[in-house]
Protein backbone atom coordinates (compact mmCIF):
# COMPACT_ATOMS: atom_id res chain seq x y z
CA UNK A 1 0.00 0.00 0.00
CA UNK A 2 0.85 3.34 -0.24
CA UNK A 3 0.06 6.28 2.54
CA UNK A 4 0.06 9.50 0.46
CA UNK A 5 1.02 13.24 1.34
CA UNK A 6 1.98 13.02 5.05
CA UNK A 7 3.60 15.03 7.33
CA UNK A 8 6.74 13.40 9.85
CA UNK A 9 7.09 14.16 12.92
CA UNK A 10 10.48 15.77 12.02
CA UNK A 11 8.43 18.64 9.88
CA UNK A 12 9.08 17.09 6.45
CA UNK A 13 5.74 17.77 4.68
CA UNK A 14 4.64 16.01 1.52
CA UNK A 15 5.86 12.61 2.43
CA UNK A 16 4.74 9.03 0.63
CA UNK A 17 5.22 6.08 2.07
CA UNK A 18 5.38 3.06 0.39
CA UNK A 19 5.08 -0.88 1.97
CA UNK A 20 5.85 -3.72 1.23
CA UNK A 21 5.31 -6.98 3.10
CA UNK A 22 4.37 -5.23 5.96
CA UNK A 23 7.27 -3.05 5.92
CA UNK A 24 8.41 0.92 4.59
CA UNK A 25 10.00 0.04 1.55
CA UNK A 26 10.33 3.54 0.45
CA UNK A 27 9.50 6.96 2.26
CA UNK A 28 9.93 10.23 0.03
CA UNK A 29 8.42 13.18 -1.96
CA UNK A 30 8.79 10.96 -5.20
CA UNK A 31 7.82 7.88 -4.30
CA UNK A 32 4.99 6.14 -5.84
CA UNK A 33 2.86 2.91 -5.44
CA UNK A 34 2.08 0.20 -8.33
CA UNK A 35 -1.15 1.05 -10.00
CA UNK A 36 -4.44 -0.37 -8.27
CA UNK A 37 -2.55 -0.38 -5.42
CA UNK A 38 -4.50 0.85 -1.84
CA UNK A 39 -3.72 4.11 -0.87
CA UNK A 40 -4.24 6.37 2.09
CA UNK A 41 -4.15 9.78 1.92
CA UNK A 42 -2.78 11.07 4.96
CA UNK A 43 -4.22 14.56 3.95
CA UNK A 44 -1.11 16.30 4.92
CA UNK A 45 -2.04 15.23 8.54
CA UNK A 46 0.91 14.31 10.84
CA UNK A 47 1.83 10.68 10.70
CA UNK A 48 3.90 8.96 13.80
CA UNK A 49 5.27 6.21 14.90
CA UNK A 50 3.22 4.48 17.19
CA UNK A 51 2.72 5.31 21.24
CA UNK A 52 4.44 3.62 23.60
CA UNK A 53 3.88 3.03 27.14
CA UNK A 54 6.73 2.35 28.78
CA UNK A 55 5.67 1.59 32.31
CA UNK A 56 1.69 0.06 32.96
CA UNK A 57 0.07 -2.28 35.25
CA UNK A 58 -2.21 -4.26 33.06
CA UNK A 59 -2.93 -7.20 35.83
CA UNK A 60 -5.02 -4.56 37.73
CA UNK A 61 -6.24 -2.24 34.91
CA UNK A 62 -10.28 -1.65 34.60
CA UNK A 63 -10.76 -3.02 38.43
CA UNK A 64 -11.51 0.35 39.27
CA UNK A 65 -13.99 0.13 42.45
CA UNK A 66 -13.26 -4.13 43.26
CA UNK A 67 -13.20 -5.03 45.74
CA UNK A 68 -14.00 -1.02 47.15
CA UNK A 69 -13.06 2.35 46.39
CA UNK A 70 -9.84 3.61 47.45
CA UNK A 71 -11.21 6.26 49.97
CA UNK A 72 -7.90 7.99 50.66
CA UNK A 73 -6.45 7.96 47.23
CA UNK A 74 -2.90 7.12 48.52
CA UNK A 75 -0.41 5.07 47.18
CA UNK A 76 -0.58 2.86 50.59
CA UNK A 77 -4.16 2.60 50.72
CA UNK A 78 -4.33 1.89 46.75
CA UNK A 79 -1.33 -1.12 47.61
CA UNK A 80 -3.83 -2.36 50.25
CA UNK A 81 -6.61 -2.36 48.28
CA UNK A 82 -4.62 -4.27 45.55
CA UNK A 83 -3.90 -6.72 48.37
CA UNK A 84 -7.44 -7.54 48.59
CA UNK A 85 -8.36 -7.50 45.26
CA UNK A 86 -5.49 -10.49 44.66
CA UNK A 87 -7.30 -13.41 46.20
CA UNK A 88 -10.60 -12.62 44.74
CA UNK A 89 -8.87 -12.54 40.79
CA UNK A 90 -9.84 -15.40 38.13
CA UNK A 91 -7.88 -15.75 35.37
CA UNK A 92 -10.86 -15.03 33.31
CA UNK A 93 -11.47 -11.85 34.30
CA UNK A 94 -8.13 -10.75 34.29
CA UNK A 95 -7.38 -11.74 30.48
CA UNK A 96 -11.12 -10.22 29.80
CA UNK A 97 -9.98 -6.38 31.21
CA UNK A 98 -6.59 -6.70 29.72
CA UNK A 99 -7.71 -7.03 26.49
CA UNK A 100 -10.14 -4.76 26.50
CA UNK A 101 -7.66 -2.14 27.71
CA UNK A 102 -4.92 -3.47 24.61
CA UNK A 103 -8.34 -2.46 22.68
CA UNK A 104 -8.11 0.98 23.99
CA UNK A 105 -4.54 1.16 23.70
CA UNK A 106 -4.91 0.41 19.98
CA UNK A 107 -8.05 2.96 19.26
CA UNK A 108 -5.47 5.53 20.44
CA UNK A 109 -2.85 4.64 18.74
CA UNK A 110 -0.63 2.80 21.42
CA UNK A 111 0.99 -0.59 19.72
CA UNK A 112 3.36 -1.27 22.57
CA UNK A 113 3.05 -1.47 26.30
CA UNK A 114 5.65 -2.88 28.82
CA UNK A 115 3.18 -4.18 31.90
CA UNK A 116 4.18 -4.81 35.11
CA UNK A 117 2.75 -7.88 36.78
CA UNK A 118 2.80 -8.89 40.30
CA UNK A 119 4.00 -11.90 41.12
CA UNK A 120 3.12 -12.10 44.80
CA UNK A 121 0.20 -14.18 44.72
CA UNK A 122 1.17 -17.58 44.99
CA UNK A 123 -1.23 -18.59 42.42
CA UNK A 124 0.71 -16.57 39.73
CA UNK A 125 -2.55 -16.37 38.36
CA UNK A 126 -1.70 -12.67 37.06
CA UNK A 127 1.35 -13.79 35.04
CA UNK A 128 -0.60 -16.76 33.56
CA UNK A 129 -3.36 -14.98 32.54
CA UNK A 130 -0.64 -11.77 30.66
CA UNK A 131 1.49 -14.24 29.36
CA UNK A 132 -2.31 -15.59 27.49
CA UNK A 133 -2.92 -12.08 26.40
CA UNK A 134 1.02 -11.08 25.40
CA UNK A 135 -0.07 -13.94 22.99
CA UNK A 136 -3.63 -12.99 21.69
CA UNK A 137 -2.22 -9.51 21.23
CA UNK A 138 0.78 -10.39 19.45
CA UNK A 139 -0.60 -9.97 16.26
CA UNK A 140 -1.75 -6.41 16.80
CA UNK A 141 0.01 -5.17 20.13
CA UNK A 142 3.81 -5.64 21.40
CA UNK A 143 3.13 -6.56 25.10
CA UNK A 144 6.33 -6.48 27.04
CA UNK A 145 5.81 -7.86 31.02
CA UNK A 146 7.93 -7.09 33.77
CA UNK A 147 8.22 -9.52 36.66
CA UNK A 148 6.93 -6.94 39.49
CA UNK A 149 7.42 -8.19 43.62
CA UNK A 150 4.69 -5.80 44.63
CA UNK A 151 4.91 -6.48 48.31
CA UNK A 152 9.09 -6.63 48.34
CA UNK A 153 11.11 -9.59 46.88
CA UNK A 154 12.71 -9.80 50.09
CA UNK A 155 9.82 -8.31 52.26
CA UNK A 156 7.36 -10.90 51.23
CA UNK A 157 7.71 -14.74 51.95
CA UNK A 158 8.60 -16.72 48.79
CA UNK A 159 8.69 -13.59 46.09
CA UNK A 160 12.36 -14.44 44.72
CA UNK A 161 11.31 -17.99 43.97
CA UNK A 162 8.22 -16.75 42.87
CA UNK A 163 9.12 -14.55 41.00
CA UNK A 164 12.02 -16.65 39.14
CA UNK A 165 9.02 -19.01 38.33
CA UNK A 166 7.40 -15.92 36.77
CA UNK A 167 10.69 -15.41 34.30
CA UNK A 168 10.58 -19.35 34.02
CA UNK A 169 7.02 -18.78 32.29
CA UNK A 170 8.30 -16.40 30.03
CA UNK A 171 7.91 -12.67 31.42
CA UNK A 172 10.42 -11.08 29.93
CA UNK A 173 12.41 -8.52 32.36
CA UNK A 174 13.01 -8.63 36.09
CA UNK A 175 11.38 -6.07 38.69
CA UNK A 176 11.46 -4.80 41.89
CA UNK A 177 10.57 -2.32 44.59
CA UNK A 178 13.60 -1.88 46.76
CA UNK A 179 12.17 1.28 48.15
CA UNK A 180 9.30 -0.60 49.69
CA UNK A 181 11.16 -3.10 51.58
CA UNK A 182 11.44 -2.88 55.36
CA UNK A 183 15.35 -1.54 55.19
CA UNK A 184 17.39 0.71 53.26
CA UNK A 185 19.72 -1.81 53.57
CA UNK A 186 17.71 -4.50 52.22
CA UNK A 187 16.20 -2.31 49.11
CA UNK A 188 19.74 -2.14 48.21
CA UNK A 189 20.22 -5.73 48.90
CA UNK A 190 17.10 -6.39 46.60
CA UNK A 191 18.59 -4.30 43.97
CA UNK A 192 21.52 -6.42 43.91
CA UNK A 193 20.08 -9.64 43.74
CA UNK A 194 17.68 -8.87 40.86
CA UNK A 195 20.19 -7.02 38.49
CA UNK A 196 22.50 -10.33 39.38
CA UNK A 197 19.60 -12.32 38.58
CA UNK A 198 19.19 -10.47 35.23
CA UNK A 199 22.75 -10.65 33.83
CA UNK A 200 22.82 -14.23 34.89
CA UNK A 201 19.35 -14.60 32.72
CA UNK A 202 20.78 -12.30 30.02
CA UNK A 203 17.35 -10.47 30.74
CA UNK A 204 16.57 -6.34 30.83
CA UNK A 205 15.68 -4.83 34.14
CA UNK A 206 13.08 -2.60 35.13
CA UNK A 207 12.66 -1.56 39.06
CA UNK A 208 9.86 0.89 40.47
CA UNK A 209 12.78 2.54 42.02
CA UNK A 210 12.94 5.84 45.04
CA UNK A 211 8.82 6.12 44.37
CA UNK A 212 8.67 8.28 47.66
CA UNK A 213 8.65 11.60 48.74
CA UNK A 214 12.07 11.04 51.15
CA UNK A 215 14.76 12.75 49.87
CA UNK A 216 17.20 10.65 50.98
CA UNK A 217 15.63 7.47 48.75
CA UNK A 218 19.01 6.03 47.04
CA UNK A 219 18.41 2.87 45.38
CA UNK A 220 18.68 4.62 42.01
CA UNK A 221 22.31 5.11 43.01
CA UNK A 222 22.66 1.26 43.54
CA UNK A 223 20.82 0.24 40.64
CA UNK A 224 23.54 2.85 38.79
CA UNK A 225 26.28 0.86 40.42
CA UNK A 226 25.27 -2.64 39.79
CA UNK A 227 23.85 -1.50 36.07
CA UNK A 228 27.82 -0.59 35.82
CA UNK A 229 29.19 -3.88 37.45
CA UNK A 230 27.32 -6.52 35.91
CA UNK A 231 27.41 -4.71 32.33
CA UNK A 232 24.01 -4.36 31.88
CA UNK A 233 24.93 -0.85 30.33
CA UNK A 234 21.49 0.19 28.58
CA UNK A 235 19.05 -2.32 29.61
CA UNK A 236 18.10 -1.24 32.90
CA UNK A 237 15.39 0.93 33.61
CA UNK A 238 14.73 3.05 37.14
CA UNK A 239 10.89 3.75 36.73
CA UNK A 240 9.21 6.48 38.85
CA UNK A 241 12.14 7.81 40.67
CA UNK A 242 10.12 10.33 42.44
CA UNK A 243 12.41 11.24 44.96
CA UNK A 244 15.18 12.45 43.09
CA UNK A 245 12.49 15.81 43.33
CA UNK A 246 13.20 15.68 46.98
CA UNK A 247 16.90 15.38 46.88
CA UNK A 248 20.11 17.41 47.15
CA UNK A 249 20.89 19.52 44.56
CA UNK A 250 24.56 18.84 45.53
CA UNK A 251 23.75 15.28 45.78
CA UNK A 252 21.64 15.06 42.29
CA UNK A 253 24.76 16.61 40.32
CA UNK A 254 27.11 13.69 41.26
CA UNK A 255 24.00 11.44 40.72
CA UNK A 256 22.73 12.31 37.16
CA UNK A 257 25.95 11.62 35.45
CA UNK A 258 26.27 8.10 37.50
CA UNK A 259 23.07 7.29 35.58
CA UNK A 260 24.44 8.70 32.16
CA UNK A 261 27.59 6.39 32.57
CA UNK A 262 25.08 3.32 33.21
CA UNK A 263 22.86 4.17 30.38
CA UNK A 264 19.72 3.80 32.78
CA UNK A 265 16.72 4.67 31.31
CA UNK A 266 14.00 7.01 33.55
CA UNK A 267 10.71 6.35 33.39
CA UNK A 268 8.28 8.79 34.68
CA UNK A 269 4.31 8.50 35.29
CA UNK A 270 3.27 12.23 35.38
CA UNK A 271 -0.72 11.23 35.44
CA UNK A 272 -0.12 9.16 39.08
CA UNK A 273 3.31 10.73 40.00
CA UNK A 274 1.19 14.67 40.37
CA UNK A 275 -1.78 13.02 42.41
CA UNK A 276 0.33 10.20 44.70
CA UNK A 277 3.32 11.80 45.70
CA UNK A 278 4.00 15.02 47.85
CA UNK A 279 0.69 13.65 50.27
CA UNK A 280 1.78 14.19 53.52
CA UNK A 281 2.70 18.01 52.50
CA UNK A 282 0.60 20.74 53.83
CA UNK A 283 1.99 23.97 51.67
CA UNK A 284 4.47 24.29 49.73
CA UNK A 285 3.05 21.50 48.05
CA UNK A 286 6.21 19.17 46.22
CA UNK A 287 4.74 18.23 42.30
CA UNK A 288 5.92 14.90 42.71
CA UNK A 289 7.33 13.83 39.40
CA UNK A 290 11.02 12.94 39.03
CA UNK A 291 13.66 15.64 37.42
CA UNK A 292 12.94 15.59 33.36
CA UNK A 293 14.70 18.03 32.21
CA UNK A 294 17.75 17.79 34.24
CA UNK A 295 17.81 14.24 33.17
CA UNK A 296 17.47 14.66 29.85
CA UNK A 297 20.31 17.29 29.61
CA UNK A 298 22.20 15.01 31.43
CA UNK A 299 21.84 12.48 28.60
CA UNK A 300 19.32 10.35 30.40
CA UNK A 301 16.81 8.49 28.29
CA UNK A 302 13.43 9.45 29.32
CA UNK A 303 10.38 8.05 28.68
CA UNK A 304 6.63 9.03 30.55
CA UNK A 305 4.25 6.12 31.26
CA UNK A 306 0.49 5.93 31.94
CA UNK A 307 1.00 3.54 34.96
CA UNK A 308 -1.90 3.18 36.00
CA UNK A 309 -5.78 3.59 34.58
CA UNK A 310 -9.13 2.74 36.40
CA UNK A 311 -7.21 0.66 39.14
CA UNK A 312 -6.58 0.98 43.09
CA UNK A 313 -4.07 3.44 42.64
CA UNK A 314 -6.01 5.54 39.67
CA UNK A 315 -9.51 6.23 38.79
CA UNK A 316 -9.21 7.69 35.46
CA UNK A 317 -6.60 7.21 32.65
CA UNK A 318 -8.09 6.08 29.18
CA UNK A 319 -4.81 4.40 27.80
CA UNK A 320 -4.32 8.34 25.81
CA UNK A 321 -0.48 8.56 25.50
CA UNK A 322 -1.16 12.13 24.42
CA UNK A 323 -2.52 13.01 27.62
CA UNK A 324 0.13 11.48 29.20
CA UNK A 325 3.03 13.65 27.29
CA UNK A 326 -0.03 16.82 28.20
CA UNK A 327 0.65 16.22 32.17
CA UNK A 328 4.18 15.46 32.15
CA UNK A 329 4.89 18.67 30.01
CA UNK A 330 2.92 20.63 32.61
CA UNK A 331 4.27 18.97 35.64
CA UNK A 332 7.65 19.37 34.79
CA UNK A 333 7.16 23.33 33.22
CA UNK A 334 8.61 21.86 29.86
CA UNK A 335 6.98 24.90 27.83
CA UNK A 336 9.87 25.92 25.35
CA UNK A 337 9.52 24.68 22.07
CA UNK A 338 12.27 21.58 22.05
CA UNK A 339 10.92 20.58 25.27
CA UNK A 340 7.44 20.11 24.47
CA UNK A 341 8.99 18.10 21.20
CA UNK A 342 10.62 16.33 23.73
CA UNK A 343 7.69 15.25 25.85
CA UNK A 344 6.20 13.80 22.54
CA UNK A 345 9.22 11.54 22.40
CA UNK A 346 9.19 10.77 25.48
CA UNK A 347 5.98 8.99 24.78
CA UNK A 348 7.22 7.27 21.30
CA UNK A 349 11.23 6.60 20.47
CA UNK A 350 12.36 7.23 23.93
CA UNK A 351 9.72 4.53 25.51
CA UNK A 352 10.54 2.31 22.41
CA UNK A 353 14.10 2.49 23.56
CA UNK A 354 12.97 1.70 26.73
CA UNK A 355 11.50 -1.50 25.67
CA UNK A 356 14.46 -2.29 23.02
CA UNK A 357 11.50 -2.01 20.47
CA UNK A 358 13.87 -3.38 16.73
CA UNK A 359 12.04 -2.16 13.47
CA UNK A 360 10.30 0.59 15.37
CA UNK A 361 10.37 4.50 13.67
CA UNK A 362 9.33 5.86 10.45
CA UNK A 363 13.05 4.65 8.12
CA UNK A 364 13.26 2.25 5.29
CA UNK A 365 13.07 -1.75 7.01
CA UNK A 366 11.14 -0.91 9.77
CA UNK A 367 7.50 -2.26 10.82
CA UNK A 368 4.92 -0.10 8.77
CA UNK A 369 3.48 0.65 12.41
CA UNK A 370 1.83 4.05 12.63
CA UNK A 371 -0.31 6.62 13.89
CA UNK A 372 -1.95 9.41 11.53
CA UNK A 373 -3.02 12.00 13.80
CA UNK A 374 -5.64 15.06 13.18
CA UNK A 375 -2.70 17.56 13.93
CA UNK A 376 0.17 19.46 12.02
CA UNK A 377 2.74 18.40 14.45
CA UNK A 378 3.62 16.96 17.40
CA UNK A 379 3.43 19.78 19.75
CA UNK A 380 -0.26 20.68 18.29
CA UNK A 381 -1.01 16.72 18.85
CA UNK A 382 -0.62 17.23 22.20
CA UNK A 383 -2.26 20.60 22.70
CA UNK A 384 -5.38 19.00 20.98
CA UNK A 385 -4.61 15.39 21.93
CA UNK A 386 -5.41 14.80 18.60
CA UNK A 387 -7.77 12.34 17.11
CA UNK A 388 -6.06 9.14 15.90
CA UNK A 389 -7.67 9.54 12.24
CA UNK A 390 -6.30 5.94 11.42
CA UNK A 391 -4.05 3.27 13.40
CA UNK A 392 -1.80 1.17 10.85
CA UNK A 393 -0.06 -1.98 11.97
CA UNK A 394 2.39 -4.27 9.63
CA UNK A 395 1.09 -1.16 6.78
CA UNK A 396 -2.63 -2.34 7.52
CA UNK A 397 -5.28 -0.49 8.79
CA UNK A 398 -6.67 -1.81 12.25
CA UNK A 399 -7.99 1.43 13.66
CA UNK A 400 -9.74 4.68 12.44
CA UNK A 401 -12.03 7.45 14.24
CA UNK A 402 -13.89 10.32 12.85
CA UNK A 403 -12.17 13.76 12.72
CA UNK A 404 -12.92 16.18 15.48
CA UNK A 405 -15.35 18.57 14.26
CA UNK A 406 -18.33 20.39 15.38
CA UNK A 407 -21.24 22.43 14.18
CA UNK A 408 -21.86 25.68 16.00
CA UNK A 409 -25.28 27.44 15.94
CA UNK A 410 -24.84 30.98 17.77
CA UNK A 411 -26.94 33.55 18.71
CA UNK A 412 -26.92 36.51 16.21
CA UNK A 413 -25.42 34.31 13.57
CA UNK A 414 -27.72 33.14 11.32
CA UNK A 415 -24.90 30.72 9.42
CA UNK A 416 -24.17 28.16 10.57
CA UNK A 417 -20.40 27.14 11.82
CA UNK A 418 -18.63 24.19 11.25
CA UNK A 419 -15.39 24.13 13.12
CA UNK A 420 -12.36 21.35 11.97
CA UNK A 421 -8.78 22.15 12.84
CA UNK A 422 -7.46 23.65 9.65
CA UNK A 423 -4.15 21.97 8.15
FE1 LIG B 1 4.12 1.43 38.54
Amino acid sequence: MLIRNATLPDGRSGQHLLVREGRFAAIGPEVQGAEHEPVLDADGWLLSPPFVDAHFHMDATLSYGLPRVNQSGTLLEGIALWGELKPLLTREALVERALQYCDWAVAKGLLAIRSHVDVCDPRLLAVEALLEVRERVKPYLDLQLVAFPQDGVLRAPHAMVQLERALDMGVDVVGGIPHFERTMADGAESVRLLCELAARRGLRVDMHCDESDDPLSRHVESLAFHTQRLGLQGRVTGSHLTSMHSMDNYYVSKLLPLMAEARLHAVANPLINITLQGRHDSYPKRRGMTRVPELLAAGVNVAFGHDCVMDPWYSLGAGDMLEVAQMGLHVAQMTAQAQMRACFDAVTVNAARVLGLESYGLEVGCRADAVLLQARSPVEAIRLRATRLAVLRGGEVIARSAPATASLRLPGRPEQVDWCLQR
